[in-house]
């Protein structure tokens, strides 16, 4: 029997490569580099599978292209790159990588608001830049994060794990909003309150936002959102760029209509709008929420066993529904 071709899109583990390569022909980007969309159209052509991540841009067009394509299996949770609407219509198989990247991606979230709060970055560049010279007691003074109001905008799994350590780790009240509202037994062990939008807004001492990109998340945090907030809050994103209107809170930042952000994603990512690169309150990361040596490893395996599960002829792990 012929063995199918797959493409893996990025420089991956070449543990999972060689995985990879006891099962199908494997093509496979060995440069840290990303193919442009033609290259990745021409390389995916007369593939039956490809590993994918979260940043290239699988759309219709591509999958109009790629008429052999069966499975796209991506080492990301988050799928808004992917056209999966399309991909179902021409019979290809979606799968993501939920759960392995829960804790890792929780812990960074929280240490994230916990730098904005605790102004960690801006303390650094002011100790390194030798502006430090003496003891003042209002020097780089911040937020507690104990006991403060926890208020997280999309509650699915890394916000739950959020609101866990929030709740049983720093005694912070929990509240969320999230389209649907947990199940009283999720809800019980944090004390984790759904309020509405505008409550979540109002309320929150430290909001994080942990809600999937999509045309209905776009700017679920701009400039009428931002005016709701306290001017003593903090915002963290690790969700996708596109749900915060990065230049709205450029402005509120700058104006200290809130008082700091930490900020792992951007809209148009790499690049950072210029407006956030001047600030001194905002703790600017790049996109490493879930990027420890383990859970990258097991963000790539479950990609992987999903790509050998689908082409396989077995029902894929973790599939993913328009
Ligand atoms: C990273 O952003 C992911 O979606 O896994």
């Amino acid at each position: 029997m012929t063995r199918k071709a797959i493409l893996v899109a990025r420089h991956i583990f070449p543990e999972v490569r060689e995985r990879l390569a006891q099962h199908f022909d494997v093509e496979a980007n060995q440069e840290p580099v990303d193919w442009p969309r033609d290259e990745l159209i021409r390389r995916m052509q007369g593939k039956a599978g490809a590993l994918v991540s979260s940043t290239e841009p699988l759309d219709a067009g591509l999958v109009a292209a790629c008429p052999t394509l069966r499975a796209l299996c991506s080492m990301a949770v988050g799928y808004n790159n992917i056209d999966v609407a399309a991909c179902t219509a021409s019979g290809i198989v979606v799968t993501n990588a939920p759960d392995v990247l829960t804790e890792t991606t929780a812990d960074f979230g929280f240490g994230l608001m916990m730098a904005t709060a605790r102004r960690i970055a801006e303390g650094e560049r002011f100790l390194r830049s030798g502006r430090w010279q003496r003891w003042a007691y209002d020097m780089l003074v911040g937020a507690d994060v104990h006991g403060a109001t926890l208020g997280i905008l999309g509650m699915g799994r890394i916000g739950q794990a959020i609101a866990r350590r929030g709740a049983l780790g720093f005694g912070m009240p929990v509240i969320y909003h999230n389209r649907s509202r947990l199940a009283p037994e999720l809800e019980a062990p944090l004390a984790a309150r759904w309020v509405s939008k505008v409550d979540l807004l109002r309320q929150a001492d430290h909001l994080v936002i942990v809600v999937p990109y999509s045309s209905a998340s776009h700017h679920a945090i701009g400039a009428p959102e931002l005016a709701l907030m306290k001017p003593s809050a903090t915002l963290t994103n690790i969700a996708r760029g596109g749900v915060v209107d990065d230049a709205a809170l450029a402005q509120a930042l700058a104006e200290r209509r809130i008082a700091a952000a930490g900020l792992d994603v951007f809209e148009g990512e790499p690049q950072v709008h210029p407006a956030l690169l001047d600030l001194p309150n905002v703790v600017l990361t790049p996109h490493i929420a879930s990027a420890t040596a383990a859970t990258r490893l097991r963000m790539a395996r479950l990609a992987a066993d999903n790509l050998i599960a689908v082409l396989g002829g077995k029902p894929p792990l973790t599939p993913v529904h328009a």
